[in-house]
């Protein structure tokens, strides 16, 4: 099967899994429950939750253990750091997935608590769906916890807003602030994953690895994009990072010197992935797709 067409199917799983397992939009309060899934159901490409089912497959092929709850707990998290990064009080956006930011559509009290409530619900999901395996509910908790976390999604966010139009932001500093708002969120489904197909603790260390490396890449080329994309491609609204003075890497280093370092983080990416046994073509060719990504 070629790469789009499995990359497709991926996505599906994903979708319906979505459709099942959040609270039904006219469950009380349905202001609430219809918000997270504006949020959720608006499309998106479902990287981190394709991440997770992708590397379940790797280490068990017949799927013996069901990681699609794991891959929508991901996704919530992702959706909830968004509608969150797009509030006001933070990057202060209208568009996000192509359609108006959920604190446009709804309000920002319905926005801040749809965000709480996805935030939750990934635990929520995790810790009933694994219950039967309660080394590996807790082995994902720990995980997620970790990614979304001060130590990474939360503290970069915070890095992020506290540079924000400060002079002598250095490399090391904004690579901080990319490690941690970013690469957790894409290391943890990697890693998570793992631990679904029952992957040996060498290969987790590689995961985490190619996580790291992967994750660094993506944020580049997110501010590439930003610098260089449009608004009905990208579905969000470019030209913001420069507006609002944020330490990004086109900023910090000019577009060249950004594409260069998107390439060598990815190609380290890749690398890492070589050191995993198993058919790695569907990760491999999801990695090289994501450096040229348009969106
Ligand atoms: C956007 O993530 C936020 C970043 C960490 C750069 P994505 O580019 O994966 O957003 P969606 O999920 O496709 O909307
Ligand atoms: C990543 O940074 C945001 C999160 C970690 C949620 P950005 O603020 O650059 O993400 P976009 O560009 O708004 O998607
Ligand atoms: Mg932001
Ligand atoms: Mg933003
Ligand atoms: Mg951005």
């Amino acid at each position: 099967m070629d790469f789009t067409t499995k990359f497709a199917g991926h996505v599906a799983r994903v979708e319906r899994g979505i459709e099942r397992l959040l609270p039904p939009a006219d469950a009380t309060p349905g202001r609430l429950h219809e918000a997270m899934r504006y949020s959720m159901q608006a499309g998106g490409k479902r990287l981190r939750p394709v991440l997770v089912l992708a590397t379940a497959e790797l280490f068990d092929p017949e799927g013996r253990s069901d990681p699609l709850p794991a891959a929508v707990a991901v996704e919530c998290i992702h959706t909830y750091s968004l509608i969150h990064d797009d509030l006001p009080c933070m990057d202060n956006d209208d568009l996000r997935r192509g359609r108006a930011t959920c604190h446009k559509a709804f309000d920002e009290a319905t926005a801040l608590l749809a965000g709480d409530a996805l935030l939750t619900h990934a635990f929520a999901l995790l810790s009933t769906a694994y219950a039967p395996d309660p080394r590996l509910a807790v082995a994902l908790c720990g995980q997620l916890a970790e990614a979304a976390g001060t130590g990474h999604l939360i503290g970069g966010q915070m890095l992020d807003l506290l540079y924000e139009k400060k002079p002598g932001v250095t490399a090391e500093i904004l690579d901080q602030i990319h490690a941690r708002k970013t690469a957790g969120m894409i290391r943890a489904p990697l890693v998570m994953g793992g631990l679904i197909g029952g992957a040996p603790p060498p290969a987790i260390d590689t995961l985490h690895a190619a996580g790291r490396h992967l994750g660094l890449a993506f944020q580049i080329v997110d501010d590439i994009l930003d610098a260089t994309g449009d608004a009905t491609t990208l579905g969000k609204t470019p030209g913001k990072d420069a507006r609002a003075g944020k330490a990004t890497y086109v900023s910090l280093h000019g577009l060249e010197a950004a594409r260069r370092a998107a390439g060598e983080q990815s190609a380290a990416a890749l690398r890492a992935l070589q050191a995993l046994p198993g058919d790695t073509a569907f990760l491999t060719a999801l990695v090289k797709s994501l450096d040229t990504r348009k969106a």
